[in-house]
């Protein structure tokens, strides 16, 4: 270097005398180096308990730097959170709306090594000398501990810390949740990541995807756990696969917040999970039918001729989707008047045939100083902008697009009313796409793009994993308000926990193969087990083409998913329930037909949902977790608990192995009696599936139709399957499709049946203020083991038929307000 021109370089004369050797020894690390002397970053781990305080139900503890809460939130979960330097995050969740809803009775013991919280189910261990935290069952079996106490890492770019929270994997412990990962069902050995993420045509085992659930359960020892790491930054799961003895989970930034949700069966976790984060409201019972999809259906006389077909060829149908092509040049909430020059006229006509329209609508705003939407958006400051205040712009089907900012609760409001025209003209449901939200080219946003998210201002990288969450609120909540009493029907492809409050959602764009089919079902049993119970696939696999079989077998997979919608991209062949000639048309139908005459049973097993948090799709696992031989099985699930399904899933497979749940089951077809508990080998020709109904079921049916609401229906069908021992059934009506179910204006039927050699009884009691219109039932008594020579009705003597049919069945008729039924040898 030229000292001599070299305004900052010292005199010659006064430059230090040191070597570089000297430099090294004092313990700098290099002579240049402006950094000298500053600490390296590495991961702090918290260190032994100095003192605690209590609040509420709340006890702080502290290392004398960072602190620790420990927050009891009922009886079975607790909420741990981990303040770096003492100081925690202001309260504030989009899936938890009300963490401190339960406060229940709780103690509070030291000893000379640990502090524990106890409550009534679960008692938190906190150790004093190096901070790990264990919940321990009232039987005093460790379910969940720390394998390293909490720790972190100064994330200086952002600032904040990267968070990490490492407990002890037990050798025989299994992992389940998260959403809708296409990876094996237990995730046991995989480590995942949750940032949303547009992946079109996802491969098994691909990750990240659309939704981030960061809820997982564990197993040990047949006591299942819960863990909510409620933390919206991109997070991470390690379930026992870098290390096979730990499972971790961590984030870029946030706070390390968890709930700890006590079992001890898989069941009550899902449901102390809804607890926390919501239940799905009960949708319209329309929205529980077949509904029909393609990018796109255009112009009008398409959309007319494929309704036309389904009334037609008598398939049942009651929802016709528009993808992107009915806008104009892809602006949000307009017509492409070509196409559609009176879409109220059509809506109309459509709703006279019984079909209800679906529209798309995604976030991107098309940047046109000419459109209404993005003038409002850009005169209100409703877009997204960048760190440094510019617009965030990318390219989407529209074109260049700005984004509203769905973590202001003020554009969500605003966004909301965009939605009245749709509605006015007749708009029956909305379907939010490429929330994650999408962008060509780069993905998503850049992660300094700013969020409002709720007044606690943030950067993209908190807010990314809610965006599409926030957008379907908006969008949930303006519905709702301008269509009056009637309940939203929505769907979403991008979610958070809690988003099930708020939507349906698909597993986004899936492929045609018989991989794909079985992903499926591991996707929406993930799903339901991870507290969202309203999904379903793209039935037929979105890219790719089908062939027919595929298409068959994944329409019948359909009925048994809570949401049925087939759906297919534009550059695939038409494909519609009839597509594959005759044979498979008719199988179709009466896979078809098979849900809608199981539609009051489906909507049965919702309210069980949004009531009770039960969820809707089982996985056998679930049922039986005692049974470690099904930890790791991924076909079989019950669809509520009486119904048990097996999807036939492989190319000219015409058996089935299945595993039936403990207990006795009737095939579906043949009625034939089974004992459960092991794996059997059925038929499954193409125009069948395996299907078991649990003995003493009583299961509603509806007559057929073509869509919901088409017949009145004036006395309602029950098919009651004998058992030697008591079962209870529910069964669930309202008016179908407002809220007055919040005003206990719904009928909750229960339904007890039992049985010996040489008698069946069946008991019903009624609760609810709902009066439906039918006056009687029509029993249909399955499998009695004896021939019936006497049925008495509260008391009074049965004078009908009582002869059996070819598929054992004996049929009366009684009045609806039965108590007590005997059927006597
Ligand atoms: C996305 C969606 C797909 C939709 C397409 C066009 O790929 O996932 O369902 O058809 O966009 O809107």
């Amino acid at each position: 270097m030229d000292e001599i021109n070299d305004p900052s370089s010292q005199p010659l004369d006064e430059a230090p005398e040191l070597s570089l050797q000297q430099f090294e020894e004092e313990g700098f690390q290099h002579v240049n180096n402006p950094i000298v002397g500053m600490k390296p970053i590495v991961k702090k781990y918290l260190t032994a308990i100095k003192d605690y305080v209590q609040k509420d139900n709340s006890f702080y503890f502290s290392d004398g730097e960072a602190r620790v809460e420990v927050r009891v939130v009922s009886d079975e979960i607790i909420r741990i959170r981990l303040a770096p330097h003492g100081v925690f995050l202001d309260e504030f969740s989009y899936a938890v709306e009300k963490p401190a809803q339960r406060v229940t009775v709780f103690s509070f013991k030291e000893d000379e090594d640990n502090y524990r919280v106890l409550t009534n189910t679960v008692t938190c261990v906190i150790s004093k000398k190096d901070f790990l935290i264990s919940f321990v069952d009232n039987h005093e079996f460790v379910v969940s501990q720390d394998a390293f106490p909490m720790h972190w890492e100064e994330n200086t770019e952002f600032g904040g810390y990267y968070i990490y929270c490492t407990k002890q994997a037990r050798a025989d412990e299994s992992f389940y949740g998260l959403g809708d990962k296409t990876t094996d069902f237990n995730l046991r050995g995989k480590r995942l990541v949750n940032w949303n993420s547009d992946t079109y045509s996802f491969a098994r085992h691909q990750d990240p995807l659309y939704r981030t659930i960061p809820f997982y359960l564990g197993i040990t020892n047949n006591t299942s756990y819960g863990i909510f790491f409620d933390n919206t930054f991109k997070s991470q799961f390690d379930f026992a696969q870098e290390q096979r003895d730990k499972t971790s989970f961590w984030a870029d930034g946030g706070e390390l917040q968890y709930y700890y949700i006590h079992g001890p069966h898989m069941m009550d976790v899902v449901k102390r999970y809804h607890t926390l984060t919501g239940t799905h409201p009960m949708p319209p019972l329309w929205a529980l039918g077949f509904h029909q999809c393609r990018w796109s259906y255009y112009p009008e006389s398409k959309v007319k001729n494929i309704a036309k077909n389904f009334r037609d060829r008598k398939i049942p149908c009651d929802a016709i989707y528009l993808d992107i092509d009915y806008m104009d040049g892809y602006r949000c909430f307009t017509w492409n008047k070509k196409y559609f020059p009176d879409p109220k006229r059509m809506i109309k006509e459509l709703a006279d045939d019984g079909f209800k329209l679906v529209v798309i609508i995604d976030p991107g705003i098309k940047v046109d100083d000419n459109y209404w939407v993005f003038k409002e958006g850009k005169e209100k400051k409703y877009f997204c902008r960048r760190c440094d205040d510019y617009l965030m712009e990318g390219y989407v089907w529209p074109g260049r697009c700005q984004f509203p900012d769905f973590t202001n609760p003020e554009v969500r409001d605003w966004w909301g009313t965009l939605f009245k025209e749709l509605t006015d003209v007749g708009v029956a449901g909305v379907w939010n796409d490429m929330n994650e939200p999408a962008v060509f080219g780069t993905g998503t946003f850049p992660v300094d793009v700013r969020h409002d998210y709720d007044g606690h201002h943030c950067s993209h990288r908190k807010g990314h994993n809610v965006y599409g969450m926030q957008m379907v609120r908006a969008t949930y909540e303006g519905l709702k308000k301008n269509q009056k009493n009637k309940r939203p029907f929505t769907i979403t492809r991008a979610g958070y926990s809690g988003v099930q409050r708020y939507s349906s959602v698909w597993t986004g764009d899936n492929v045609a193969t018989w991989e794909h089919l079985k992903l499926g079902i591991i996707q929406c049993t993930r799903l339901s087990v991870s507290g969202i119970p309203f999904c379903g696939t793209d039935i037929g696999g979105f890219s790719g083409e089908p062939d027919g079989e595929l298409f068959t077998r994944w329409i019948q997979f359909g009925v048994f998913t809570p949401f049925m919608r087939a759906h297919s991209a534009g550059d695939t062949k038409e494909r519609e329930p009839w597509s594959f000639g005759p044979e498979l048309e008719a199988i179709n139908r009466k896979f078809i037909e098979l849900r809608y005459r199981l539609l009051p049973y489906i909507y049965s097993t919702f309210w069980e949902h949004h009531k009770y948090g039960f969820p809707i799709l089982r996985p056998v696992m679930m049922v039986e977790q005692e049974e470690t031989s099904n930890h790791y099985r991924e076909n079989e699930f019950t669809f509520g608990d009486k119904i048990l399904v097996c999807p036939v899933t492989d190319y000219g497979a015409r058996k089935k192995v299945v595993y039936l749940l403990k207990g006795d089951w009737y095939n579906y077809w043949t009625h034939e009696l089974l004992q459960g508990g092991r794996e059997i080998t059925v038929d499954a020709p193409l125009d069948s599936m395996p299907i078991f109904v649990k003995a003493g079921s009583v299961i509603p049916e509806s007559p057929l139709m073509q869509y919901v609401g088409e017949i009145d229906v004036d006395e309602l069908m029950f098919q009651i399957y004998y058992s030697s021992y008591e079962v209870n059934s529910f069964y669930y009506e309202d008016h179908g499709d407002t809220f007055a179910y919040e005003q206990d204006i719904y009928l909750e039927k229960k339904f007890v049946v039992n049985g010996d050699a040489t008698s069946m009884t069946i008991r019903q009691s009624i609760e609810g203020l709902f009066t439906p219109r039918y006056e009687t039932y029509d029993l249909k008594l399955i499998c009695l083991p004896f021939n019936p020579s006497r049925v008495i009705i509260d008391g009074k003597d049965y004078t009908g038929s009582l002869e059996v049919d070819n598929l054992q069945r004996v049929r009366i008729k009684t009045s609806k307000n039965f108590r007590y039924i005997q059927v006597l040898a």
